[in-house]
């Protein structure tokens, strides 16, 4: 079937005013739109993209999501270089760069009230777009500067990109620009960063160092699916026009950034036209305090000579251009001993180095432990106990140790090396082929297993409160716990042997771990701690595995199918499955009544299954408050057990539920003889 005029219409108003709208949103900060209505008006574009292959253009907003995942990249060679900057560390550097570039001048060139433009220096990765007659067509990565690699397909996923130039404003001959080139930094918000290391921590995954390199492996991800979800961000800060004469449209960098932003660019608000070098000391002056509450990472400041006719004059030399300079802050580093090496076995078994340091002072907080990430790192810096490293720091992110001052270690000392033994449950310890990780493999190690039951009570996953660090250690320590599900057969008498645990808060515990039963199969799946998992993909596989048969029956490529899930997650979750361990856990807590499956079909089990109607045909009344429960809670407890629960006594009522200041139905209920149960021995009733 072929599309009607009013369909090609439709969808050419619908990709503008998709558009326009993306536009206010990403770049401009002031959306124009509500997100339902544009939702609505996605999805009518997507319904005549799927009915008309056709219609599909390349700079259609459907075409941002990512797609199927990329086996290589594609080496690209710049159309124009990519320079680099020369760098200047204070005041003095920066006034003789300003001496220098002058002198460069043919002495007949006359100096007049020279401006500079200065920028924020983001620190994120640099990518080069390609537009022709508006269209992106290509995002490269920078490379060495003259060839890059073609990474189109994750470009297109950051909202800030436009897909197509806004040429209206534009008059005259200038309708078109056959062919633009913008330059400009991708980066990552710093509260991003820190949210995706909570989850990789979580998942049990390497952390990022610093946004820079969250961005530079972000980007070289050949899963573009990932990228979309990362959230990256981008600034335009360099303009190139072919096929007209570049001083029509812009004279001055300053120009240029204005045209980048009606071009449809996000530019950074912070640059500042300065007309000394006194001005250009102030700015740099002024964000090296500001930086510390900006949500990007800035690690410097850029000043570029204002007048493009200035800047061709001067050039470049074989690395830099000569009208720009990067007046950098100092970094945030600083010496101390390593005293000790340690080694910490996470949930995943993986194995990370810490260096235990004398404390030192930076970027306002002590530091006095960093992590050395794996033997690779180690033995690349070559870090030994009692050597003088250097630390850094940057504001949020996790300090690190980045080398060794060799000139200073004392003698004697031993290269460092991994241990062959986990540290705490002594069992030979694995490095696979191609890994940088060295993982204890032991099931019941104790460091894993109380990573692992961390985990499953933590606020994305089952939520449990009450139940940290300290109690996990305690519990498994202890050995009354030696698997997660071990966790549902506590009783208030064996919480009690711990030290410092009165009845009433083990009776809170023991509710607080049965109300866990509740929680959603989304949130179940995640708490298992499958390597990759992370909520977000819990609850994608979720939507398509409705419950956990079908997910541990599926074939590793109906896994993969699911959208946004890559290959590794996929291999992950298969294998997960394929595990005797596993499979009996998963027997175990759906015996013990988690949710293994989404609600309706969850609602249908539980009422078919006479394993979890225990109170099947029982009335109950409650009268007083409950410590730890809530009335309703403990009313949807005995309802989910099949019991009923009325308001008032009578000879139909099996039960009494008596709390504190309990009045007269407990006087009624002892007219009747009617069994009294206190809280904890509901709670054991309902088999907790
Ligand atoms: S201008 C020829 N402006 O810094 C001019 N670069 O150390 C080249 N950068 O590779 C760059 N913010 O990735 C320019 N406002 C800014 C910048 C900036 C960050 C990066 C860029 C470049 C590196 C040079």
């Amino acid at each position: 079937m072929k599309p009607t005029q009013l369909e090609i219409k439709r969808a050419k108003e619908l990709r503008e005013l998709l558009q326009r709208a993306s536009y206010a949103y990403y770049v401009l900060d002031n959306p124009i739109m509500e997100d339902t209505v544009y939702d609505r008006l996605y999805r009518e574009l997507q319904d005549i993209e799927r009915k008309y292959s056709e219609l599909i253009t390349p700079d259609s907003p459907t075409q941002r999501v990512g797609e199927k995942p990329a086996t290589h990249f594609t080496s690209v060679r710049h159309n124009i270089p990519l320079y680099s900057l020369e760098n200047a560390f204070n005041i003095t550097e920066l006034e003789n760069w300003n001496q220098r570039w002058q002198r460069h001048l043919p002495s007949q060139y006359l100096i007049v009230d020279t401006e500079y433009v200065t920028e924020l220096k983001i620190d994120g990765a640099a990518l080069a777009l390609t537009y022709e007659n508006g269209i992106l067509v290509r995002g490269a990565t920078r490379g060495d500067g003259v060839m890059g690699e073609d990474i189109t397909q994750n470009v297109r996923t950051i909202r800030s990109i436009p897909l197509r130039l806004n040429f209206d404003y534009l008059t005259g001959a200038f309708k078109n620009i056959p062919k633009v080139e913008v330059r400009g930094e991708v980066f990552l918000p710093v509260e991003l960063f820190r949210q995706i290391n909570e989850r990789r921590k979580k998942d049990g995954e390497q952390l990022f160092a610093n946004p820079r390199n969250a961005v530079a492996g972000t980007l070289r991800q050949l899963d573009s699916r990932i990228v979309a979800q990362r959230q990256l961000d981008f600034f335009a800060y360099t303009l190139h026009i072919a096929g007209l004469d570049d001083a029509s449209v812009a004279d001055t960098q300053w120009e240029s950034l204005e045209l980048l932003q009606k071009l449809g660019f996000r530019v950074d608000t912070n640059h500042k036209l300065c007309r000394s070098i006194a001005e250009v000391s102030e700015y740099y002056e002024y964000w090296d305090t500001a930086r510390l509450n900006s949500p990007y990472m800035t690690d410097g400041v850029v000043v570029k000579l204002n007048t493009f006719k200035l800047q061709e004059q001067l050039g470049f030399t074989q690395k830099f251009p000569r009208w720009a300079i990067a007046l950098k802050y100092p970094a945030q580093e600083a010496p101390t001993r390593v005293e000790k090496i340690t080694v910490n076995v996470g949930r995943t078994g993986a194995l990370t180095p810490l260096a235990e340091m004398l404390p030192v002072q930076l970027a306002g907080t002590t530091v006095s432990r960093a992590t050395l990430h794996n033997s690779d790192r180690i033995q690349q810096l070559d870090i030994r106990i009692g050597d003088t490293v250097i630390v850094r720091k940057a504001g949020e992110i996790i300090p690190e140790v980045v080398r060794v001052i060799k000139e200073l270690r004392p003698a004697g000392t031993q290269p460092f090396i991994m241990p062959v033994n986990c540290p705490v449950c002594g069992q030979p310890v694995v490095r696979e082929l191609g890994e940088a990780v060295t993982r204890c493999v032991n099931s019941s190690c104790a460091a894993i297993l109380k990573g692992e039951i961390e985990h499953w009570v933590s606020r994305d996953a089952l939520d449990i409160k009450g139940v940290g660090e300290k109690l996990v250690h305690q519990l498994v320590d202890k050995k009354l716990v030696h698997s997660i599900a071990d966790l549902y057969e506590l009783t208030t008498a064996k919480l009690c042997t711990l030290e410092r645990m009165g009845e009433k808060s083990a009776v809170k515990l023991v509710t607080a771990i049965a109300q866990s039963k509740n929680q959603p199969w989304p949130k179940v799946l995640y708490g298992l701690g499958i390597r990759h998992v992370g909520s977000v993909n819990a609850q994608l596989l979720t939507e398509k595995f409705t419950n956990v048969t079908q997910l541990s029956n599926a074939r590793q490529s109906d896994i993969e199918n699911v959208y946004g899930v890559g290959p590794e997650i996929a291999q992950s979750v298969y294998q997960w499955f394929r595990m005797t361990v596993n499979q009996n856990l998963i027997s175990r807590l759906e015996s013990i009544g988690l949710q293994f499956a989404n609600q309706e079909a969850a609602n249908e089990n539980m009422e078919n299954n006479p394993e979890n109607q225990k109170l099947a045909g029982k009335t109950f009344v409650i009268t007083g408050t409950l410590t730890t429960l809530k009335r309703d809670e403990a009313k949807k407890l005995i309802q989910q057990a099949g019991g009923k629960v009325t308001d008032s006594i009578s000879k139909k009522t099996d039960f009494l539920v008596v709390g504190e200041d309990a009045g007269s139905k407990l006087e009624k209920a002892e007219k009747l003889g009617i069994i009294q149960l206190t809280e904890t021995e509901l709670l054991q009733m309902l088999k907790y």
